[in-house]
């Protein structure tokens, strides 16, 4: 019977939406939207299409919270890398340190936290030239973002279709206490609108979000692995490399992640041309014997950040406002740079709130993301 209202078709609402229908057979989905993956010209409000995307956990050492969401995205990539209409696809995942990153972090060599997880077949790497200090790899994917929006899109119809348990509705949610699921309250709303949540939370919860914006090229030309180079620019210390090879051919070449640039969204030829000297500084095979790149497009996103961290959790301020109608409010927004490996870890999180909320406990969940 629990019957849901999901606003956000990203990675998280649908990414939600789908872990909600295969927890309970019984559970209905209304997933309402603004943007949905098949639209055709992207809109800078809706992030997801945007993203590279792979699974690099930004988590320290010490969050193991954050390592346990993360590790659930890892393991289902790699399941989905083979299904061949999901546009996930295992890619060797190389990380170099250039030697003036290396200085600039004091000279302290740090591999992350997931190079003790054995089936991510972590390998220190001698650097390839005298530019890097140190490098190392692993067992990652790429995610060809709008193949796999519209891949979790489908899947929640295959499952929840049939019986008329999830249904999408293009709408833009103006007020959450007129929100009806056949005709009468829903039992759940679910807050994943990411940038846009913005508009419809309090003034004080607002200036906790904020945009980093991201700059991408995508490019015709192929690599067989994919690489991340931390560098050290004085003049530009947002900016890093990052270059991922998709699975349908192809490779996104970034970036940067630039706070207060909200409104930003053309790439200016500066910019374009450090992005595109700097790979062709450290990872020069991404170009062809000419020396040349073929641009598809270029792209700007912006990562829905919020300080503190993800917001995962059950809202007691609107519990007590509409106990009368007995309407949970549950957040997951501001997945800042990290949307997609956190997605299936949040969803289940959310999906063991539901429960908890449903059987009366209290949840013990406690925020710990750190962007
Ligand atoms: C350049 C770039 C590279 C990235 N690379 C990676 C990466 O490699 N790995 C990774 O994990 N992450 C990456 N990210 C981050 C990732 O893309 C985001 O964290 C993620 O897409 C956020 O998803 P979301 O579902 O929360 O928000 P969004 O994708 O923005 O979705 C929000 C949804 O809510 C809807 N909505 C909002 N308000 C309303 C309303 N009032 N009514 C109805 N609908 C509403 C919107 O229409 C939209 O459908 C990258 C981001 C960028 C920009
Ligand atoms: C994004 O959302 C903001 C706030 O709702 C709005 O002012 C802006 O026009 C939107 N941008 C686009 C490109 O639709
Ligand atoms: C998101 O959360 C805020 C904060 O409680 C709430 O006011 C807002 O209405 C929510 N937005 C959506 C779309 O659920």
């Amino acid at each position: 019977m629990p019957n849901f209202i999901v606003i956000g078709a990203g990675v998280s609402g649908l990414t939600t939406s789908l872990e909600l229908l295969k927890a309970n057979p019984q559970n209905r989905i209304k997933l309402i939207s603004k943007q949905i993956p098949t639209d055709f010209l992207f809109n800078s409000n809706y992030t997801s299409p945007f993203a590279g995307a792979n699974w690099e956990s930004f988590a320290t050492h010490e969050d193991k919270w954050q390592q346990e969401i993360d590790l659930v995205a890892y393991h289902k990539f790699k399941e989905l890398a083979k299904v061949p209409e999901s546009g996930v696809v295992n890619r060797v995942n190389t990380v170099w340190i250039t030697k003036e990153k290396f200085k600039q972090d004091k000279e302290v060599v740090d591999y992350p936290w997931f190079s003790a997880v054995p089936e991510m077949n972590f390998k220190k790497l001698k650097p390839q030239d005298d530019k890097i200090a140190y490098g190392y790899s692993f067992d990652g994917v790429v995610i060809s973002t709008t193949y796999y929006l519209s891949y979790l899109w489908n899947e929640c119809h295959r499952i929840g279709g049939p019986s008329n348990r999830f249904t999408l509705q293009r709408a833009t949610v103006k007020s959450l206490t007129d929100l009806t699921f056949d005709e009468s309250s829903p039992d759940f709303i679910i807050n994943c609108t990411g940038l846009l949540a913005r508009d419809l939370v309090s003034p004080a919860e607002s200036t906790k979000l904020y945009t980093v914006r991201g700059v991408t090229i995508l490019v015709e030309n192929n690599l067989d692995q994919l690489y991340v180079v931390e560098t050290a620019e004085p003049n530009y210390p947002d900016e890093m490399l990052y270059i991922m090879p998709r699975k349908e051919g192809g490779c996104v070449v970034g970036g940067c992640m630039e706070t207060g640039k909200d409104f930003e969204t053309t790439v200016s030829q500066e910019q374009r041309d450090r992005i595109l000297r700097r790979a062709k500084l450290y990872v020069p095979q991404l170009f062809d014997a000419s020396g040349e790149v073929s641009i598809v497009r270029e792209q700007v996103g912006f990562r829905p950040a919020r300080e503190g961290g993800i917001r995962l959790e059950l809202d007691d301020e609107f519990g007590k406002l509409h106990s009368g109608t007995g309407v949970a409010l549950i957040h997951n927004y501001g997945h800042g740079g990290y949307g997609y490996q956190a997605s299936y870890g949040c969803a289940e999180k959310v999906v063991g709130i539901v429960n908890d909320h449903l059987s009366g406990k209290k949840s013990t969940l406690k925020r710990q993301f750190k962007f």
